[in-house]
């Protein structure tokens, strides 16, 4: 039996990149050194052929994020030709139909910043307002969303906590406290200079959103899955709500919390379950719980990141429909979600990772710089063309 799930009038349904994954020749950032990312997909030059692409598989909205190394190489000068491309880059969408929603800080930093301290700086977030200030005044008219800051959350636990990203420090609890306190802050600046700019800008933060579960019912697991996810998926929100306009929504995985000598805290990996690529097990009804779980700031939700590692593109279809199916649930029952992009337009640098982990709708052949278009993406075409799903139940 085929059932229909129809998607409100106007959803806006895309995919998501950021500069340093994609653009390739970025070699003055954070993370140009230890984890080089070479040409990558050279999506600097050869822009209007993914935008083409994007274009011929029915998305109408793409997300890209600026590189603040290739705009203020220099702290406080600000390169007139980058900021020149990035515009041609969104006329290029416009002009296809394609809205655009542009990120200020997705992982990357000028050199010059870090050097200062980064995030643990506690003038990090005056420079970025200055950043975010010259490229809202510079971009504002090609812009229809934008979204300060990506992951906070992640990055200051992988930079601080785990060491996986830069500045590759562990278990520097104050730095990652500290870190963590002025991407709020950041977010606010640069909520408030966008919006002096312009007032109807739509501008919001896009954080990595688990949905946490007790692993045992026991009294002590549930009352740390709910300090845990508080401090996870709320705290950030409920400082900074009266500086968003729309929650943006990155869902990869659910977490299941143990307290148990042998697995304190920990994301258990069920082998018995779909995994991808990258051992995160597919867990389509966390994206629905962490729906659930916004409803109550009644904000306008984007999806702007949701997809996972599949090489052989053996899941990324079906992964695609069932979090969709939930993603429609939730809309059913009031929660205001106006668009969904997937992670990720085409395969890219996964930051720590390389280029191993495959996470696009289009299949990168890196050595030649060729893609070839998956099967899901076509699928996925399909689903943004009818704005509706259509479930195959037994
Ligand atoms: C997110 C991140 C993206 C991408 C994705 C896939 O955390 O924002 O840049 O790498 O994960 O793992």
């Amino acid at each position: 039996m085929k059932k229909e799930l129809k998607f409100p009038e106007g959803f806006l349904w895309g995919a998501a990149t950021s500069s340093y994954q994609v653009e390739g020749g970025i070699d003055n950032c954070n993370w140009s050194k230890d984890f080089p990312a070479g040409k990558a997909c050279d999506y600097w030059n050869r822009y209007e052929q993914y935008f083409d692409e994007a274009k011929k598989l029915n998305q109408g909205v793409h997300r890209l994020s600026l590189e603040w190394s290739r705009i203020e190489p220099e702290e406080g000068k600000f390169n007139r030709e980058a900021i020149e491309h990035y515009k041609k880059m969104l006329i290029a969408l416009r002009g296809r139909g394609i809205k655009t929603m542009v990120t200020l800080w997705h992982f990357t930093e000028p050199i010059w910043f870090s050097e200062k301290g980064g995030w643990a700086n506690f003038e990090a977030p005056s420079h970025f307002q200055r950043f975010a200030s010259f490229a809202a005044k510079e971009l504002d008219e090609y812009v229809d969303f934008w979204i300060t800051i990506n992951e906070p959350g992640i990055f200051a636990s992988h930079g601080y906590i785990i060491g996986k990203f830069p500045p590759r420090q562990k278990m520097r609890i104050v730095s990652c406290a500290r870190a963590f306190w002025n991407f709020a802050r950041a977010h606010k600046k640069a909520y408030r200079v966008v919006k002096e700019i312009n007032s109807k800008a739509q501008v919001g933060m896009a954080e990595n959103y688990s949905f946490t579960e007790a692993l045992y019912g026991d009294p002590l697991s549930r009352f740390i899955v709910r300090i845990w996810d508080f401090a996870r998926n709320r705290m950030l929100l409920e400082y900074t709500r009266k500086e968003q306009d729309f929650i943006g929504v990155n869902y990869y995985f659910h977490e299941r919390v143990a307290w148990d000598v042998k697995y304190p805290f920990i994301n258990i990996k069920n082998v018995d379950r779909t995994v991808s690529d990258l051992g995160t097990e597919i867990y389509s009804r966390g994206i629905y719980k962490v729906l659930k779980n916004l409803q109550k700031y009644n904000l306008p939700v984007y999806i702007t990141e949701n997809g996972l590692a599949d090489k052989e593109d053996r899941f990324r279809g079906d992964f695609i429909r069932q979090h969709l199916r939930w993603v429609h649930k939730a809309i059913s029952e009031g929660v205001s979600v106006k668009g969904y992009l997937h992670w990720s337009l085409l395969d890219n640098f996964e930051w720590a990772d390389g280029y191993g982990p495959r996470f696009g709708l289009l299949e990168m052949d890196f050595e030649k710089i060729e893609y070839k278009v998956r099967p899901s993406a076509l699928e996925y075409a399909a689903i943004c063309k009818n704005n509706k799903l259509i479930l195959e139940e037994k």
